[in-house]
């Protein structure tokens, strides 16, 4: 018998004991955490930026999905921080255990104190093999729900574009049904790239594009939109080609946003080999565009 659990019946004794096994916290912890939450007042929502989860009106158990920007912790919102100084636990899904991943680096930047948890997500694999990283991520993130935690999940840019993000909501929907899952968006770094060169993402009648498959890019510049594109999907000479038949010479190329290294260039100035896997091409909506605006 645990000390810490000692006035408690046999059954709840053991069902601590599982919960603290599962959760990675200690008896005691979690015994404190739920006399805690018995005793606690929660105050009215007054001050959005104060770090507790009282004051973001978020309590564990809960989900928050964060959206953490593309790398600079400039582009964090107030709300996002907040957030993650205010979670239990952080947790980043990452390829490698044993390397901090960029939404780690942010995390940290922003948000030193807080408990980082890196969870395995084989990004590259098959449907079977992100389907079963999908739910070792959500029986990670369960398993602090149980333990009344309010847990973050830190994505890079926003939660709702090209992550885990949906597919971990859904998941914890059907598992925990009663638990908030909520989130928070964050700056995209297609956003990034059109804020530093001064160009329309959108205009009035004019629809905007986010892709990482090229296969249809004739027909979207064809259109007077914006097209986004992510994802290494092409190279500096088929995009070239592709702006000289749409007489679209506007483009810009921004790799490494909010990084070291990070550069933001005219497509015509782009050399014609692959693009990087973290960069982003962004064709504006028609009008002038600023010469040599925050390249
Ligand atoms: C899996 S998607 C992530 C999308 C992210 N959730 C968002 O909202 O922007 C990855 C793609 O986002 C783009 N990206 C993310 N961070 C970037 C950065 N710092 N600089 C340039 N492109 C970036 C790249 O096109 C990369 O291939």
């Amino acid at each position: 018998v645990h000390k810490s659990s000692i006035y408690l019946p046999d059954d709840l004794k053991q069902a601590l004991g599982e919960l603290a096994a599962r959760s990675g916290r200690s008896e005691a912890d979690l015994i404190r955490h739920a006399i805690e939450r018995l005793v606690t007042v929660a105050e009215p929502v007054t001050r959005p930026s104060e770090r507790t989860p009282e004051a973001l009106g978020v309590r564990g158990p809960a989900l928050v999905g964060v959206g953490v920007g593309p790398g600079d912790p400039g582009l964090v919102t107030e709300r996002a921080r907040a957030t993650l100084l205010a979670a239990d636990r952080v947790v980043v899904a990452t390829t490698d255990a044993h390397s901090v991943g960029r939404s780690e680096m942010v995390v940290r930047a922003v948000a030193p104190t807080s408990t980082i948890v890196r969870v395995p997500y084989a990004i590259g694999a098959n449907t079977d093999g992100r389907q079963a990283s999908l739910t070792a991520v959500a029986d990670a993130v369960i398993a602090a729900l149980d333990a009344g935690e309010l847990v973050a999940i830190a994505l890079i840019g926003d939660p709702s574009q090209w992550t885990i993000f949906p597919d971990l909501a859904a998941a914890i929907g059907v598992a925990r049904p009663g638990v908030l899952v909520t989130a928070i968006p964050g700056i995209t770094s297609y956003q990034a790239v059109a804020a530093a060169s001064c160009v329309a993402l959108g205009r009035a009648g004019a629809p905007m594009v986010v892709t990482d498959d090229v296969g249809h890019l004739d027909g979207y510049l064809a259109v007077d939109g914006s097209v986004a594109i992510y994802k290494a999907s092409t190279d500096g000479a088929s995009l070239k080609a592709a702006a000289d038949r749409h007489d679209r010479h506007d483009a810009v190329v921004g790799e490494l946003i909010g990084l070291p290294g990070q550069r933001n260039v005219a497509l015509d100035a782009t050399a014609d080999g692959p693009i990087s896997y973290l960069a982003t091409v962004v064709f504006p909506a028609g009008g002038p565009v600023p010469s040599g605006a925050g390249r």
